[in-house]
């Protein structure tokens, strides 16, 4: 099959864990003989830097032409602590969501028994915990306008907008995931204080009647922040809008141990973008120590997600799951003193999809 990806780096350690999707990427395609072409662009503070914007039109053209956008992080820290630049590295990851239109995020939270240790919740809690949180990606408070201040600059607004269409493709969306799964959907909302979320429980009570095979939930956002740290294992599909689910998706990285594993996929529209769920981590950047599994992981979505290749998802979510077994990960998973180095993680997964045969049928 062609393989036709472009590559977004971006800023911090974004072109080091990308480099380690690469590897993972490349060894797939030869392992199932895919015919693997691909282009790299700028996004993020270093296109800012390169051509003032942070997604060039060359760079959304290239998206456009390609079955697939591989995507690493954007954020620096000159622009964190400075309110009054005016173009921002983010923007660019906005644009891009908006003019591909991607507006369902999806992120698998999923355990790995090797890393239990790892997570600050007791065993038992998280052992065995598999939920997908759907988060809405490109309406809400993120986009909503009038966004701003005031004349004298003592005022700030940002607006939350939600349509019944927004609402609907996403709800629907995440009953589809639903049938597949264990059949249960929680809607999160806020609807005892925002109108943006009566719309959406309103919505939610129309369409759930076509599902009458799945189970909804409603439950506010607090209460959910509580439940995924209380009891994980309860959640099967989560949706919910743009904002709430930045934040649990955060929330929810902490069950599997670090933010360094949660994979994601961006679908909708236009072409679909495969992200680890984590920023750009400006503090470890060059120095060959960032976690690149949720990268390697958001590898194995594309796979599945864009070319349905499941297969070739598998392999590498096999390969990732030997590193651990194997040792072979960063510090921030490491046991004490066993620390391997981003490209050495990056090598050993490359080399493990390389040497194993998957397919039972080969
Ligand atoms: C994410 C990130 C982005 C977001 C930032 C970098 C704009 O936190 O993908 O979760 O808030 O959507
Ligand atoms: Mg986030």
């Amino acid at each position: 099959m062609k393989i036709n990806i472009a590559v977004l780096a971006g800023d911090g350690i974004g072109p080091e864990i990308i480099e380690q999707g690469m590897k993972a990427i490349k060894a797939v395609c030869k392992k199932y003989g895919h015919d693997l072409t691909y282009k790299e662009a700028l996004v993020g503070a270093t296109a800012i830097d390169r051509t003032g914007n942070p997604y060039p039109d060359e760079t959304h053209a290239l998206c456009m032409a390609s079955d697939a956008v591989f995507f690493g992080a954007i954020g620096h820290p000159k622009y964190d602590n400075n309110p009054s630049a005016k173009v921002r590295p983010e923007q660019g990851l906005l644009a891009m969501r908006k003019k591909l239109g991607l507006y369902a995020n999806i992120r698998p939270v999923t355990t790995f028994p090797s890393l239990i240790h790892k997570s600050p919740l007791r065993p038992e809690l998280v052992d065995g915990a598999d939920f997908m949180c759907i988060r809405e990606l490109t309406g809400g408070m993120y986009f909503g306008r009038p966004q701003g201040r005031s004349e004298d600059g003592d005022t700030a607004y940002d607006t939350c907008i939600y349509t019944r269409e927004e609402i609907g493709r996403i709800v629907r969306l995440a009953y589809t995931y639903a049938r597949k799964r264990r059949k249960k959907v929680t809607v999160v909302d806020k609807a005892n204080v925002l109108a943006t979320s009566r719309l959406w429980r309103q919505v939610v009570q129309e369409i759930e009647k076509e599902y009458p095979d799945v189970e909804t939930e409603y439950m506010f956002v607090d209460n959910a922040a509580m439940r995924i740290i209380q009891w994980p294992k309860s959640f099967d599909v989560m949706v919910t809008e743009n904002m709430f689910g930045d934040i649990l998706t955060d929330e929810a990285s902490v069950i599997t141990g670090s933010l360094g594993m949660l994979p994601s996929a961006s679908i909708g529209i236009h072409t679909s973008v495969f992200e680890p769920i984590h920023g750009s981590y400006p503090q470890a950047a060059g120095k060959n120590i960032a976690n690149p599994l949720a990268t390697i992981l958001s590898a194995a979505l594309l796979f599945e997600y864009a070319f349905n290749l499941t297969e070739e998802g598998k392999a590498i979510r096999d390969a990732v799951t030997a590193s651990m077994n194997a040792g072979i990960v960063t510090e921030d998973i490491s046991q004490e003193g066993k620390a391997s180095k981003t490209s050495e993680v990056g090598d050993w997964i490359a080399g493990y999809i390389s040497r194993n045969f998957f397919n039972s049928s080969i």
